[in-house]
């Protein structure tokens, strides 16, 4: 078995407070190796931490994540992390950013062998002896994705990756993430705000719900790539998820609006 969530729960205990919260209770999921999952749902059902809990940067509350057959207990070369606002060292260059994680793993001339076919690979051999605030907010994602495939990983976990960028540059990092998936055959666990993101991208597409979180939906995607964003097929499977993530999304408000003080007369 690859990628195994086994009845996974999750509750954050605030011991000042001595609350606790449960995000989920009973996520079971399995993944297979080289396919690109996505993760659509409201904000708040437990998307990062679903992510953070394979990273193995949280811990599992209620069953067993595995990877490999192995329970996942904590961070480990194996699963890169790439997050919305790229993690970078500002006082190191751009293949020293990528390198820097190797130096562990690899002799010098290896890892910087390594660092350099992935600059090529995100397009920014010219750019090595850059430093990061010379880079624009996409050159900067790029380089942390080089860095997470740099080590090598059987996973790469990306949450929100481009969703602080500009319209256009997220669609042109789409296409070279697609292209890099292709080439590398990583498997791939994308958490996105995007439908149309997620459509475009991915094999398959987990819809979650919230309080509690949980799987409402689990679809496949067969159609060929590139995929258009005007092709119908796009279009219906489009609609049909968004309607599922309304009636997510109605709840939330409802209960938020009930939960408010009502003003006294
Ligand atoms: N470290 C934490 N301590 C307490 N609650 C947390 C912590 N991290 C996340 N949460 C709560 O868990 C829920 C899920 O959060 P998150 O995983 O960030 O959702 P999403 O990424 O889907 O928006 C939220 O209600 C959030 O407030
Ligand atoms: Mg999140």
């Amino acid at each position: 078995m690859f990628l195994q969530l086994n009845h996974v729960g999750k509750t954050f205990l605030d011991k000042q407070k001595q609350t606790s919260y449960e995000v989920f209770s009973d996520l079971h999921l399995t993944i297979q190796e080289n396919q690109f999952v996505s993760f659509l749902g409201p904000s708040g059902c437990g998307k990062s931490t679903l992510l953070s809990m394979i990273a193995g940067l949280e811990h599992t509350t209620k069953g067993a994540i595995t990877l490999h057959d192995q329970m996942i207990t904590k961070p480990s070369p194996d699963r890169g992390m790439v997050f919305q606002q790229p993690a970078l060292f500002p006082w190191l260059d751009v293949k020293d950013n990528i390198m820097f994680p190797l130096k562990n793993k690899l002799p010098k001339e290896a890892a910087e062998k390594q660092a350099d076919h992935f600059l090529k690979m995100v397009q920014l051999s010219k750019f090595k002896h850059h430093y990061i605030y010379e880079l624009s907010g996409g050159m900067q994602q790029r380089v942390a994705i080089a860095r997470a495939l740099a080590m090598d990983p059987s996973v790469l976990l990306m949450d929100e990756p481009f969703g602080s960028l500009d319209e256009q540059t997220r669609y042109i990092l789409q296409d070279k993430l697609l292209e890099i998936w292709q080439k590398t055959k990583k498997t791939i666990l994308f958490v996105t705000h995007s439908i149309h993101e997620a459509v475009k991208l991915s094999d398959r597409i987990v819809v979650m719900g919230t309080r509690p979180g949980r799987i409402i939906s689990d679809i496949s995607i067969n159609l060929p790539r590139p995929r258009k964003r005007d092709d119908q097929k796009v279009i219906t499977l489009e609609k049909e998820i968004m309607s599922l993530l309304k009636i997510e999304i109605n709840k939330v408000l409802k209960e938020e609006l009930s939960n408010e003080v009502q003003p006294s007369n």
